[in-house]
């Protein structure tokens, strides 16, 4: 350590470069790459800027300890900046016009053999989040992690700059509704009481501006226990916000504001105006509110020409008042049975019964699982309505709404991208607006919120809402907007109740009864009742944000330490379980499923 003693870093690895030739530097980090030719040694070091390339010559005492260096050994070295010889630039890496010379150096630390070479990209993803520590030293995650810091700082300087406070709220509160499950902590000292794990800031944030706080945002962390995907994590962070005295119209406009100056800033993209698209326009051409606008495939409704067809899926489907839609698939001619079979494996994965497919033969008959049933005219008509060539093929759903479109939207989806019909340069944002208020679960029997029930129906309804009355219901339009970009929900929010009358007739229509409502949310309608402004806000999720930002695919590429699908941590394997003494203090007995599932894995 005399050399930490004794000389200061002048500068990162990954900065250097022919400005700085015949300037003498100290540098220190991690040896990527060490290169033996004898009388001389190469090393790539690198740091959290980057690499470069040292040469070391092992005959002088100064820097003789070069014969010790290996993979990921931490080193310090002292050095002369100079040009690379004509011919031995490297045009790959931001340093590759120059190199250090060094003239002292001594190893500050070993390092055991790592279990993978930290830039190799090809290394199983188990092992890499095992050692999430050396994953993390690799070029790619220190942009993604780099990209997710400048993130955060532009938004708190914009939103700063736009009048906005950032408040904590606490994490270990009471279970605020946005539809997962909580997590839950269990009180020590209040046995039998739990707090839930804040599954979004909500209600808190309605209360500060209650208090009169005008603009709030926070950096929230957000946990939810739910089915995890390539976008989703138990815990995640929303970039959260709530203003007074607004409507929809200054939302979008602020959130575009902040929008367009982080792709600036980071991206050096403008973004221009966004376009609006209303929930049934999106769910009829995209079968999703969240469209990947990027290329086109859209629905075509059939349900006109299919009238009266004859085939019994969709004659039914029609009699029950479902819809009967379809695809015209650019190429599909040239699909075989295995393609249209894994199409219809699709299909059922997104809901749907079952797939039609229709394709033109060389003699110009339509082909298709429903021609025993369907007339060859009828089949040309829809062929044609659908808008097919005879290179082309088409897809046809039968079902209720919701299925048949989570359908198509699969089948979309996966078309797009297998048959690259995506320019993946692009970025698509759009608003969603005019979602319905609220959903009806036969099931259930009774109607949910879509978004949250604290979102405000639109102006006409406001009375219908008092009144609890349940012929508008379904008609009811919410005052809510989600930013989408490329197929991800980005952002999502709306301007909310602020009626206490209001606010206690939505609680009623999702069924809570007045204990009920005054158990879970009483000291929000208590609150309500001592002078709320109008407001409303949104949030973003911050980590969805940093993936469109960097272009990745898996939401785990864009948080230091995440989860697995099983919402497990393979690096530090938690959750584990604790010991006995633990459980009684909190006043926790196990159950059988959870005594045997300890068994089975043998952590007993
Ligand atoms: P919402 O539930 O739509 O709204 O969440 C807002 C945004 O958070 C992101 N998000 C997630 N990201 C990663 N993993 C998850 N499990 C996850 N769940 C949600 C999405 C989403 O658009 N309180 C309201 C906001 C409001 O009304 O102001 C809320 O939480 O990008
Ligand atoms: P079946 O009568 O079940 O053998 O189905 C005949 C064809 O219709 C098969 O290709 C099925 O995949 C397809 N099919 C069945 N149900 C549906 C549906 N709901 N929508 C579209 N096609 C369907």
């Amino acid at each position: 350590m005399k050399f930490v003693r004794e000389l200061k870093r002048t500068n990162y690895c990954g900065e250097l470069n022919s400005k700085h030739v015949g300037q003498k530097v100290v540098l220190m980090g991690w040896v990527n790459v060490r290169r033996d030719h004898g009388s001389l040694i190469f090393i790539d070091l690198r740091d959290r800027e980057g690499i470069v390339q040292v040469v070391l010559d092992p005959t002088k005492a100064d820097t003789a300890s070069a014969k010790d260096f290996r993979g990921e050994y931490v080193v310090a070295l002292e050095g002369v900046v100079r040009a690379r010889p004509d011919g031995m630039k490297n045009t790959k890496i931001k340093t590759g016009e120059i190199e250090v010379e060094a003239t002292r150096c001594e190893v500050l630390n070993s390092a055991a053999t790592p279990p993978f070479q930290v830039d190799d990209e090809n290394v199983n993803e188990v092992l890499r989040l095992k050692h999430r520590y050396l994953d993390l030293r690799s070029p790619r995650l220190q942009h993604h992690m780099i990209t997710r810091h400048k993130v955060a700082r532009l938004v708190r300087e914009f939103l700063s700059n736009n009048g906005f406070i950032e408040v904590e709220t606490p994490i270990l509160f009471k279970s605020t509704p946005e539809g997962a499950r909580d997590y839950l902590v269990p009180s020590r000292v209040n046995p039998g009481n739990f707090y839930a794990l804040p599954q979004s800031p909500q209600l808190l944030k309605q209360l500060l501006m209650v208090a009169g706080y005008d603009r709030y945002f926070q950096i929230a962390r957000c946990f939810r226990d739910e089915d995890l995907r390539a976008d989703r994590q138990p815990e995640f962070s929303q970039i959260d916000m709530e203003m007074s005295f607004i409507d929809v119209e200054d939302i979008i406009e602020m959130n575009e504001k902040m929008l367009r100056h982080i792709w600036k800033e980071i991206k050096g993209i403008d973004v221009p105006k966004l376009q609006r698209m209303t929930y049934f326009e999106s769910m009829d051409k995209y079968g999703n509110d969240k469209p990947d606008t990027r290329f086109e495939m859209h629905i075509v409704k059939l349900e006109e020409v299919l009238q009266s067809s004859g085939f019994k899926v969709f004659d039914d489907t029609l009699a029950r008042k479902g819809i009967v839609r379809g695809l015209c698939v650019p190429g599909g001619q040239a699909f075989s049975r295995g393609q249209f079979d894994k199409l219809t494996d699709i299909a059922k994965k997104g809901g749907a019964k079952g797939l039609v497919w229709l394709k033109k033969d060389a003699d110009g008959t339509i082909a298709s699982p429903a021609s025993k049933f369907i007339s060859q005219e009828k089949l040309q008509l829809v062929f044609k309505t659908l808008g097919c060539t005879d290179k082309d093929c088409g897809l046809i759903v039968a079902d209720d709404y919701d299925p048949a479109c989570a359908a198509l939207s699969a089948l979309r989806n996966h078309l797009g991208r297998e048959l690259k019909l995506i320019d993946f340069s692009k970025y698509n944002f759009l608003w969603i607006v005019d979602f319905p208020l609220l959903e009806y679960f036969p099931e259930d029997k009774r109607w949910f919120s879509r978004h949250h029930p604290f979102t405000s129906p639109t102006d006409e309804y406001f009375q219908d809402m008092i009144d609890n009355n349940e012929k508008a219901y379904p008609h009811m339009l919410a005052k809510a907007y989600d930013l989408v970009c490329n197929g991800y929900e980005m952002g999502g929010g709306s301007i909310r109740v602020y009626k206490q009358e209001i606010q206690a007739a939505v609680f009623r229509l999702l069924g809570l009864s007045e204990e009920e409502a005054k158990a879970k949310f009483g000291f929000f309608l208590e609150a309500l009742k001592y002078g709320t402004p109008p407001h409303g806000g949104i949030a973003w999720g911050m980590d969805r944000l940093v993936m469109l930002l960097t272009q990745t695919e898996a939401i785990r590429e864009v948080i230091a330490f995440p989860k697995t699908a099983q919402a497990s941590c393979l690096m530090s394997d938690c959750p584990s379980p604790v010991n006995r003494d633990q459980l009684n203090e909190v006043g926790i007995k196990l159950n059988a499923q959870a005594e045997k599932f300890l068994e089975d894995k043998g952590l007993k």
